[in-house]
């Protein structure tokens, strides 16, 4: 058995109960160095681990599969949530395991970002660069989306669309410089924030880090009353 978990953002409070029992009846955990420590506290301390880093990660995934095949209950872990951001990684594992296998969500960063910058879900797109491959589709797709007056969350790739990146592409792609922009680092571990406009987002950031780009003007269906 095979379950694939989000750990949250960082902080553990933000580990749903769901993953803190899959977490608890574990055999095997595997999973990146920084997402297995916000796991620790939850799976027993016999079981076994398969840390993983960019470079072995294929590898551990085999070794993760062959268990998974052999009947042992085995847990990977993901930063934040799966659905956001993780679907890459998630193919891996697909991969490796020959068939689809189960996920249970977490708490995004997305979502932290959201409740701190009071956004509304309903007006705004997601979007991650931290992805392998040409980006190139999905900057076109945050220029469509700023177009058309939503607000866009952000994922940037560490090390060469990094938030300044993002902020010069978008101004170069004719995106007014006076569109308000929130960057957020380490969020629920100890936060940082940067607010400012497009033309003034030229630092430089962790790479933990996301942001929010707001809308210029309102959607038309951006009125925030009942039905
Ligand atoms: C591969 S993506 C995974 C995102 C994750 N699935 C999620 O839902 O948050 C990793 C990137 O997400 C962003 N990120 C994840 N956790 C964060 C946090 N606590 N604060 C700020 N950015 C975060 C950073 O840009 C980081 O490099």
């Amino acid at each position: 058995m095979i379950h694939c978990i989000g750990a949250g953002p960082g902080d553990p409070g933000y580990l749903t109960l769901r993953a803190a029992e899959l977490l608890a009846a574990a055999d095997v955990v595997a999973g990146f160095d920084a997402v297995l420590e916000v796991a620790r506290p939850h799976f027993p301390r016999d079981c076994m681990v398969i840390p993983m880093n960019y470079r072995d990660q294929s590898a551990r995934l085999a070794e993760v599969a062959l268990l998974h095949h052999a009947g042992k209950r085995c847990v990977v872990v993901f930063m934040g949530d799966i659905h956001f951001s993780g679907f890459q990684f998630l193919e891996r594992i697909d991969k490796a395991c020959g068939h689809p296998v189960e996920t249970i969500p977490g708490i995004s960063s997305a979502q932290i970002l959201a409740s701190r910058a009071r956004v509304c879900f309903d007006e705004t797109t997601f979007i991650t660069f931290h992805r392998r491959g040409d980006i190139e589709p999905f900057q076109r797709h945050l220029l469509h989306v700023l177009q058309d007056g939503r607000n866009a969350i952000v994922i940037p790739r560490p090390w060469d669309f990094m938030p300044r990146d993002i902020s010069a592409y978008l101004m170069n792609e004719g995106i007014a410089p006076n569109h308000s922009v929130e960057v957020w680092e380490q969020l629920t571990r100890g936060e940082a924030n940067w607010s400012g406009e497009l033309h003034e987002c030229t630092a430089e950031f962790s790479d933990m880090s996301i942001l929010l780009i707001r809308a210029l003007t309102p959607f038309p269906s951006q009125i925030h009353s009942s039905p």
